[in-house]
């Protein structure tokens, strides 16, 4: 099953969990050390001599830790780390900050140790499905590099590479175009080793070590010849020759925060630690730091269609990103492509956790599932074109249109001309997944296996320096 297809049965369960109520902020499980309400300690300020075996400490609002047991803890190390900050922070934390550990914290992030692509994994994406969708992009991409006028030296950013699939089909696909392959250097922005490694390997690239954070270190991939680099974010690729940036379901693992109304205004969704030591979501009783991005993102709406929502989520990680593509796309030309699930407008409440291809209650064992929300192509508009005067930004169209716009109709005819029927029906399934809507009408096996095309529900976005015009195929 492709990700995100039970959206609205999740956030039916995930509302179950929320408690609000003036309460919900008191770390009634945390450690607490109060001083005495005798002020024994002010008592021995104002009189240095005294001795300090009159110091007397009040215990009664200690932690009373239960009787040492042996019972092992089937708290994860993530788990652990999460209910420290918590802990320690004495309140709740962001969704956002939650989200971001359970994603990224570098030693048990849910992406950061394992391979959680594919039908042993816990969902797989468009790169997976099909090797169609790599080259068209591909496609995309050198369309891009002429309207640039095939510059003889470009940098290939992918944001969030997985396996390296994408890259892998671009560069096979686009390798009897040597003056294209010849002209690039690919930069892989992956924050997790296992995946690196793999992209790695998947690349065909020398069994070199990398350190990712080495911005000079590069290999050869010996699927075109083009030298690949290593890096963690998308600031540490080197800046000055023209730039192709493609992040394909990149946007929807940024951490986002969660509003919602209630009687004494916004207030942020946060992730507390329960009696039970289970966690639960609770709502701030002030406003909070990213209240600042709530009313960012409000402006950028009508106010009726705001006056009408219970709940918003804003993502300032996106809003970050996509200034800097913007600022590195106008200083050094190019463009960039954005394909991710989501809506041209305010998202409300979507955050979902998929674990082994099932929806799963966010705040079940976290580490284990992924986390993911709908991205609001609105914002990245506005936030590119905040940016700087110098890129245009268009669409976002949906995957069908993208798809069939750039050809994948002919692809798939050539491809069907020499194959097995086994890789017919696995190329017409995969075909329909990237490019349908709904259920295959065509599909004659095992009901659980239907493909489910997800052409609209998946959208592509281009933000392009001015100086070269409309990219195709969004003229
Ligand atoms: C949903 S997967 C998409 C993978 C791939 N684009 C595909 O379509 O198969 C998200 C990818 O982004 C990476 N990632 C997530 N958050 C990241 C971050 N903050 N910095 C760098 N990489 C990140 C993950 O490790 C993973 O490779």
């Amino acid at each position: 099953m492709q990700r995100r297809l039970l959206q609205q049965v999740l956030s039916a369960r995930r509302l179950s969990n929320l408690s609000i109520g003036p309460s919900l902020f008191t770390p009634s499980t945390h450690y607490s050390l109060r001083q005495s309400s005798q002020t024994p300690f002010l008592q021995q300020l104002e009189n240095p001599n005294q001795p300090s075996s009159q110091i007397s400490i009040d215990r009664s609002a200690l932690f009373n830790p239960s009787e040492h047991s042996h019972e092992p803890s089937t708290d994860s190390e993530l788990i652990k780390h999460l209910k420290g900050i918590i802990k320690f922070r004495g309140g709740p934390i962001s969704i956002a900050e939650y989200m971001e550990e359970v994603l990224t914290n570098p030693k048990a992030g849910f992406y950061i140790n394992r391979d959680v692509f594919g039908a042993d994994g816990d969902f797989i994406t468009s790169p997976e499905v099909s090797q169609m969708f790599g080259e068209m992009v591909g496609v995309w991409a050198m369309c891009l590099w002429e309207q640039m006028g095939q510059p003889d030296k470009v940098n290939l950013v992918e944001l969030g590479p997985g396996r390296g699939t994408l890259m892998a089909d671009l560069l096979r696909g686009a390798s009897k175009f040597e003056k294209f392959t010849k002209s690039l250097h690919i930069h892989m922005v992956e924050c997790s080793p296992t995946l690196q490694k793999l992209q790695r390997h998947n690349l065909r690239c020398a069994d070199e070590d990398t350190n990712g954070s080495d911005v000079d270190q590069s290999i050869i991939s010996n699927l075109a010849g083009t030298p690949v680099s290593w890096h963690a974010t998308l600031e540490q690729v080197p800046s000055g020759l023209p730039t192709i940036i493609v992040g394909h379901e990149f946007y929807d693992a940024l951490p986002v925060h969660q509003f919602q109304r209630a009687s004494r205004g916004w207030c942020e969704k946060m992730v507390d630690v329960a009696e039970d030591s289970s966690f639960r979501l609770v709502l701030s009783l002030q406003p909070t730091p990213a209240t600042l991005y709530l009313m960012k993102r409000c402006k950028w709406d009508a106010t009726e269609e705001i006056t009408k929502l219970d709940h918003i989520e804003v993502c300032p990680k996106a809003i970050e990103l996509t200034h800097t593509i913007a600022k590195r796309i106008s200083s050094d030309g190019g463009g960039a492509l954005i394909i991710d699930y989501g809506l041209n407008g305010i998202v409300t409440d979507s955050l979902q956790a998929i674990r082994k291809h099932k929806f799963v209650d966010i705040l079940d064992n976290p580490g284990s599932a992924d986390l993911s929300a709908y991205v609001d192509f609105a914002s990245i508009r506005h936030s590119a074109e905040e940016a700087s005067v110098d890129v245009s930004v268009h669409g976002p169209i949906t995957q069908s249109q993208f798809l069939g716009s750039l050809g994948i109709n002919f692809r798939i005819e050539a491809l069907l001309q020499n194959c097995t029927d086994e890789q017919a029906e696995s190329l017409r399934a995969g075909y329909w997944q990237l490019v349908g809507d709904g259920e295959a009408p065509f599909w004659d096996g095992p009901d659980e296996k239907t493909p489910i095309g997800m052409g609209t529900r998946y959208m592509a976005m281009a933000i392009v320096n001015k100086k070269q015009g409309i990219p195709i195929p969004f003229q």
